[in-house]
């Protein structure tokens, strides 16, 4: 297991090094190697002298040489791969180089650029990064949590691989999902030495994996029931035991497991589901900052939702406690929903699963519905305020659906947020057409500006990246036992507090991902602070927590590295 001491001076606050590895072993060590920036003096006391070209580079000449090389790949798998590649051998470099660029480099390395690596993840293959988790070795589990490189662990990003962003079941490919996660955490300052990603392989459904040869996971139909539970349950225990103050970040579970688990285990350990949680944030940020732009008041929205899945009902759940809070009843605010699920309108008396059941329209109104329960037609009764897709079914809202709905309303609030963008419900510039410029538009993947009537209209992402690294950093930083649904809320009001649509109607809804590393901060500042005041938190900091999770955060620059002697 990696061993170093990080020492920080209290009176210039500068961090330095101490470690035991020399030689190879550093400069193998990508949390710790600086290649050519190793000092002089560095490289006498930590045996490094011949191993390296004779020139001591600064980060900055480094970050060059990098931009330079990683200007010549074409595509964008293989930049990914030239990334990755930076990731195993320097991390502080390859953060770096991230930050010079986050517009162009977080959409690489994170979504949507990374769905194509996750699908290529067997044959491209070079180096294994976290731990693996594989249901045969199920018995040796602690074991392998020990086997890790880093020893004090306050993060872990787990996945089964089941639900890759709108991909589907990609089995061992997963993994791919907790690494980029990750990625954005460290961007954002969560120091990687405490941060692990780990892969639960219980095997997998997808038949062109199990088929083929080169496939790097258990080949096996997918784990179900008891054992797949008792699998489950065995981890949790285990990271519980061994990392009592963490935070443990469900990533793309099935819709059959995803919500059932953050059920079971939130109140156990401090755990934290992106999907449902970090999604319902960003999209209730993006619907805050619509709603404040259009002046319809929260009770008079009529909120329709294509695709009631983990994302679909996560984000009904954090609309809804928003009208709660706007001082609405709850059966009230239960009745401005309206889900549609592959079957049609969520009708009470239809078969769902049990999360889908709160929305369910009630039965008595199954009459009125009846053979009018596809999108067209409930857009058609509703004329909804709000139309939010995450159903992966491409091109759902068609011109119809759009036109529909801009005829009773104003300014519609549109968000297809189904991934990658050929799976997106609509395409933006249709969005915008459509509706004569109208609608307040936010997607899930990037969506380049679009020209309509001489006027230029920024799309808003609605990027997870804006939201889960704010919520890990504050649930870590005040130790929380729990992630509270108040906690999701100050998060969300952070992130619309800086919607740059507050400034100017014409600019998005949400911040851009290049200002990330900063809002991370804030959201940060207001998930502590929630924890603090709902006696979620077990620390209580000597220092004003502005100043305290400022001197917690990690950012890419090289510390001195001593030998422990
Ligand atoms: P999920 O599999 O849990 O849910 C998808 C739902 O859509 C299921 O309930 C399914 O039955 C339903 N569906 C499928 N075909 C349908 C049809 N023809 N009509 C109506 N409903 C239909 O998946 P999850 O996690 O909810 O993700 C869904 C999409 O949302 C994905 O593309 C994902 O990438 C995207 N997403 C976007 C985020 C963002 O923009 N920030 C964050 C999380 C998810």
């Amino acid at each position: 297991m990696l061993k170093y001491v990080t020492h920080k001076d209290p009176h210039t606050k500068e961090e330095w090094i101490e470690t035991t590895l020399t030689g190879k072993q550093l400069l193998t060590m990508a949390l710790l190697n600086k290649g050519t920036a190793f000092s002089q003096q560095e490289r006498i006391e930590l045996k490094l002298l011949g191993k390296l070209p004779c020139r001591v580079e600064t980060l900055d000449e480094q970050v060059n040489r990098a931009k330079n090389q990683f200007a010549r790949y074409t595509s964008n798998l293989q930049k990914y791969i030239y990334l990755n590649n930076l990731h195993d051998k320097n991390e502080v470099l390859f953060y770096k180089l991230l930050y010079e660029d986050l517009t162009e480099t977080l959409p690489l390395i994170y979504t949507p650029g990374v769905s194509a690596a996750v699908k290529e993840f067997s044959h491209e293959f070079r180096q294994p990064r976290g731990l693996y988790i594989d249901y045969p070795n199920r018995d040796k589990m602690s074991e392998i949590l020990d086997n890790r490189t880093h020893a004090e662990i306050k993060l872990i990003v787990v996945t089964d691989g089941e639900r890759i962003l709108g991909i589907g079941d990609q089995g061992i490919g997963g993994m791919d999902i907790p690494v980029a996660k990750l990625v954005v955490y460290s961007l954002c300052g969560i120091n990687p030495y405490h941060a692990i990603p780990i892969m639960l392989d219980v095997g997998t459904d997808n038949q062109d994996l199990l088929n083929n040869p080169l496939y790097l996971g258990w080949r096996h139909p997918r784990l179900r029931g008891q054992e797949y539970d008792d699998f489950i349950h065995q981890f949790v225990e285990l990271i519980h035991q061994k990392f009592p103050n963490s935070l443990l970040h469900w990533e793309d579970f099935g819709i059959q497991n995803a919500r059932r688990i953050l059920e079971k285990y939130r109140t156990f350990h401090c755990s934290f589901n992106d999907d449902m949680q970090g999604t319902g944030v960003v999209t209730l940020a993006a619907a805050l900052a619509a709603v404040h732009a259009t002046k319809v008041p929260w009770h008079e929205q009529r909120i329709v939702i294509f695709g009631a899945g983990t994302a679909g009902v996560g984000i009904a759940d954090q609309l809804y406690g928003a009208i709660v809070r706007n001082g609405v009843s709850p059966e009230k605010a239960r009745d401005q929903f309206y889900l549609i699920d592959r079957h049609g309108l969520l009708i009470e008396g239809m078969s769902m699963a049990p999360f889908q059941l709160p929305y369910a329209r009630k039965g008595q109104e199954q009459v009125k519905w009846q053979g009018k329960t596809d999108l067209l037609s409930v857009v058609k009764e509703i004329r909804p305020t709000i139309l939010i897709g995450c159903s992966t079914v491409r091109n759902a809202f068609t011109e119809e659906v759009v036109r529909a709905m801009t005829q009773g309303v104003a300014q519609p609030i549109i968000f297809p947020l189904s991934n990658p963008n050929e799976n997106s419900e609509a395409d933006a510039a249709d969005l915008v057409a459509w509706s004569q410029g109208k609608a307040l538009i936010a997607t899930g993947s990037p969506f380049m500006p679009v020209a309509y009537q001489g006027k230029a209209y920024r799309i808003t992402q609605c990027n997870n990246a804006l939201s889960f690294p704010g919520i890990g950093i504050g649930s870590i930083v005040s130790q929380a036992n729990e992630v509270t649904d108040n906690m999701l809320w100050a998060a969300a009001l952070a992130i619309s507090e800086r919607a740059p649509v507050l400034q100017d109607p014409t600019l998005p809804l949400l911040p851009t991902v290049d200002t990330i590393t900063e809002l991370a901060i804030d959201v940060a500042m207001a998930v502590a602070k929630q924890a603090m005041q709902d006696n979620m938190a077990n620390l209580k900091p000597a220092l004003d927590l502005d100043t305290f999770i400022q001197e917690n955060i990690w950012r890419p620059y090289y510390r001195a590295i001593k030998l422990k002697k």
